[in-house]
């Protein structure tokens, strides 16, 4: 058996899709688990860009089975959107597989996303408005339309009348709003459910079959660690569980059939949204990383926050996930800097803490501590071996190591599949 997690160690947008695509190579599957179309993996191969959002990012390779599980929630209007611009970039989507359990976004989710963003005000989250939160509150309600529920179409009938009622009443009671049409979302749903219909399969199945004939799965994150519902800086978090523990729901299959994780750790910290972000750089440095890394988002265009590299979110991630090695990417986007800093522990009522803490307001009191590391100038995006690194990001990564207690595996040294660093194999 071999299977393997993708994990994101900070507040997502490490280069997971890289990573992933990069993996992708050896593998037979790739899994997304959970999240939706508010993730944005970005794969660039031989010059070109391909943005994936609900796609799992093996997709590039024609022969591996990419499979959308349970866990994910699906907004069928981006996934046949993503579908039409892969076809047209001469991707072949023959080997898509979407579980028959995955939630269905509709409408009033992204309605409801949005009058709830605004609602809050100033205590905005800052969520994509992809509706994903308002999905996934309306499976925890039980009262959410299913892949299996969508493509029957008296089934979805049914249950899609029941919901625009309530969520009418919603708007027009709570927000004083309009509300949707019946007649008019369900002819576009059936158009929907006839386009998806090819792909829909019982993924559980077909996965535990996978794996005990021994096929090499790789498993894909979306989000981050700092963004998972239960372990993240809440409520400042996504409404899925991005954390190593979220395929066991998310896929469907059991915790003695995950092998390894992978965490991917960008060189720097960024978040996109609202929340605490306790290395976050507000002066010429983080203008310095926001540009040479491009950290714009891939879903929503908004310019990402940018920080220093954090070690206790890091510990914290290789402790929530069970992480086994890291890979570390845009290590190139630091060339240049003069000075680079780590955060080690944070200075929280006078003593170091280094365990990441619960609460935002004791969060909202650490400072954090830095060690400060010489920079180089070499630019790294052709390397090819560790020693072809500078000494001073040799220091760092072993620093790093150092700080995390788990080795780096992969060094990405920019954008492209060849400009990857390998150092252990998988
Ligand atoms: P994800 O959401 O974790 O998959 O990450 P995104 O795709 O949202 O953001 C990562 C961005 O960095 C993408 O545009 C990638 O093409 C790019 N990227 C990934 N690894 C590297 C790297 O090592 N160097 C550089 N310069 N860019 C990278
Ligand atoms: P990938 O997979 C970065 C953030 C949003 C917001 C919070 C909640 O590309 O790493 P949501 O719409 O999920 O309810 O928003 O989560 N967020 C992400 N930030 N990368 C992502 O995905 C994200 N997906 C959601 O910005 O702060
Ligand atoms: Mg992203």
């Amino acid at each position: 058996m071999s299977t393997l997690v993708i994990v994101g160690t900070q507040w997502g947008d490490e280069g997971k899709g890289k990573i992933t695509d990069y993996l992708a190579k050896k593998a037979d599957v790739v899994v997304r688990y959970q999240g939706g179309n508010n993730a944005g993996h970005t794969v660039e191969k031989g010059g070109v860009q391909y943005k994936l959002h609900l796609i799992p990012s093996g997709i590039l390779y024609h022969d591996k089975i990419c499979i959308i599980g349970n866990g994910v929630v699906i907004d069928p209007a981006s996934l046949i959107e993503e579908i039409e611009n892969l076809e047209k970039q001469g991707v072949s989507i023959e080997n898509l597989k979407i579980s028959d359990r995955a939630h269905i976004v509709f409408p009033y989710h992204i309605r409801q996303d949005e009058l709830e963003e605004l609602a809050k005000g100033k205590n905005d989250l800052g969520t994509t408005k992809k509706g994903i939160g308002p999905c996934y509150m309306d499976k925890s309600e039980r009262i959410g339309i299913r892949v299996c529920d969508l493509i029957k179409p008296k089934v979805l009938e049914e249950k899609l009348k029941r919901n625009i009622e309530k969520k009418n009443k919603l708007f027009r009671d709570l927000y004083g709003v309009e509300g949707f049409d019946f007649g008019e979302m369900y002819k576009k749903y059936l158009e929907y459910a006839e386009k998806i219909k090819p792909f829909v399969t019982d993924t559980t199945v077909l996965l535990y079959d996978l794996i005990k004939s021994g096929k090499k799965v790789l498993f894909e994150g979306a989000q981050g660690t700092l963004l998972d519902l239960d372990l993240g800086t809440y409520p400042y978090v996504t409404a899925s569980h991005p954390i190593a523990g979220g395929v066991t729901i998310g896929a469907g299959i059991g915790p003695t059939m995950i092998d390894e994780v992978i965490g991917v750790v960008k060189a720097y910290t960024t978040r996109v949204g609202k929340g605490p972000f306790p290395t976050e750089l507000f002066d010429e440095n983080a203008e310095f990383l926001r540009e040479k890394g491009h950290e714009y988002g891939t879903t929503t265009g908004r310019a990402r926050r940018c920080g220093w590299l954090d070690a206790v979110i890091l510990k914290y991630s290789v402790r929530v996930s069970g992480i086994t090695h890291f890979a570390l990417t845009k290590l190139d986007t630091l060339t240049g800097l003069k000075k680079i800093k780590i955060c080690t522990g944070y200075r929280f009522k006078g003593e170091i803490i280094t365990d990441f803490p619960a609460s935002l307001e004791d969060l909202a009191q650490c400072e954090p501590v830095y060690e400060e590391f010489d920079g180089w100038e070499e630019d790294i995006q052709g390397a090819k071996t560790f020693d072809d690194l500078p000494y001073n990001a040799q220091k760092y990564i072993k620093r790093i190591e150092e700080l995390i207690g788990i080795k780096a595996a992969i060094i990405s040294v920019g954008p492209e599949r060849n400009q990857t660093i390998v150092l252990r194999d998988f």
